[in-house]
């Protein structure tokens, strides 16, 4: 197995336990990048200033590159250092902080209301569920959340190096689409949003007025919403499925669902790695890693390394003091790590509250192609995986 094959494995723990017990970074000849398994050194890179998350000489991938789904790619604040990525990130992150759960679960209820029957069909609670929520509370109008949950995960694929032409065809119309909407929303209602005018207040504050930046952070927000809320979300029903008694107690007591989120997003998380691209010499561990070097960061892995979390192959509703990377840690942690616990565990309690033991529900499933995401897609009964 590779790391890579490891993200959609059916049980990619064993291997990255292996890993771990050889050596937490150590360099792979095969794959020619850094491979960093235990919790230590996933987080000393991911702190590292040297150590950045897009190759100097590459910010944006070739194959998107000359497209718009390129110039919103080279503005987000996930692929950039420096001002780029700190302007927008004091400007959008507190305004993310600020969003109450009470408006979070209100504005669930009222996309649920809209979804082809979730039950049957996952990808809707999975999908389609978090990235409305998100567009919903940027102040996007209700009688286009559907189209835009379309758009966005097609806008997606230009992020996946699997992605084929027509995908990123798809890409680019999918970017043009968003872009218009939200150019169309700041130029008449962005006043009916708090979470928008949060952000633009927190921009003045900072004189931060880079209009396509801002845009570019907006749909930036939903691509980020889109796969690992969804991976957060089917994974939770994976854990469901194996260990059929966990849905009777949280029947019993509706609370424990934020916990059960909380550890399947340690226990087997949605986003399996990320990466780094080495911009100056430095050593990390007694390891010298050179400019131009790449590090593949595998946070599921450090989220079972025993030091970081005792018991790691226990899954443990009540565990304290859990350390999670699956969200990322230094300056690039995910600023969504609440809001998607959030859409996660009310999109479960949705799940729970119509599942019937007897009905027929997809209960088989295998995982969308990813070389760092692990997503299930489930099946019913007779359907064929494909
Ligand atoms: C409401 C849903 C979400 C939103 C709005 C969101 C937003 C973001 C944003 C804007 C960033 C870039 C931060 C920066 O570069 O400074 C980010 C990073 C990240 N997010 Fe999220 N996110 C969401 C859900 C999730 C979920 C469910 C996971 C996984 C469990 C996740 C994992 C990560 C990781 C690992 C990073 C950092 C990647 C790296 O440093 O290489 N996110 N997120």
């Amino acid at each position: 197995m590779t790391p890579f094959e490891a993200a959609t494995h059916a049980d990619p723990y064993v291997y990255y336990s292996r890993l771990r017990r050889q050596n937490g970074l150590s360099f792979d000849a095969d794959l020619r990048l850094w491979v960093a398994s235990d919790a230590q050194a996933v987080e000393t890179i991911l702190a590292h200033p040297d150590c950045r998350v897009r190759p100097l000489n590459e910010p944006i991938p070739p194959a998107i590159a000359q497209g718009i789904a390129g110039g919103i790619f080279g503005r987000l604040m996930r692929m950039n250092e420096g001002a780029r990525h700190l302007c927008p990130r004091m400007a959008i992150e507190p305004a993310l902080r600020s969003i109450e759960t009470e408006n979070i679960a209100e504005m669930v209820s009222r996309v649920v209301e809209t979804l082809d029957n979730p039950l049957e069909n996952p990808d809707e609670l999975m999908f389609t569920l978090p990235v409305s929520v998100m567009a919903g509370l940027i102040g996007l109008p209700s009688s286009r959340l559907r189209e835009v949950a379309g758009l966005v995960r097609d806008f997606t694929a230009c992020l996946s190096p699997l992605s084929d032409a027509a995908q990123l065809g798809a890409a680019h119309c999918g970017a043009t689409r968003l872009s218009e909407l939200f150019t169309q929303l700041l130029r008449s209602d962005a006043e009916s949003s708090r979470f928008l005018r949060h952000i633009l207040s927190s921009g003045e504050a900072i004189d931060w007025s880079d209009h396509d930046a801002l845009i570019a952070n907006l749909i930036g927000l939903l691509s980020q919403t889109c796969e690992a809320t969804a991976g957060l979300i089917g994974n939770t029903l994976v854990t469901l499925h194996r260990n059929p008694g966990l849905i009777a107690d949280m029947h019993t007591t509706p609370k424990l669902v934020a916990d059960l989120v909380a550890e399947v997003a340690r226990y087997d998380s949605p986003v399996q790695n990320t990466r780094r691209f080495v911009a100056k010499r430095c050593t990390v561990r007694g390891n010298v890693l050179a400019a131009g070097d790449t590090v593949l960061l595998l946070l599921a892995s450090a989220n079972r390394d025993s030091y970081a979390n005792p018991d790691p192959d226990s899954f443990l509703l009540k565990r304290t003091q859990r350390r999670t990377f699956s969200f990322g840690s230094g300056r690039h942690e995910c600023p969504g790590q609440q809001l998607a616990l959030t859409i996660a565990c009310e999109a479960i309690s949705v799940w729970l509250h119509r599942y019937t033991a007897q009905a027929d529900h997809p209960c088989r499933w295998s995982y969308l192609p990813s070389l760092n995401g692990r997503i299930p897609k489930f099946y019913r009964g007779q359907e064929n995986e494909q």
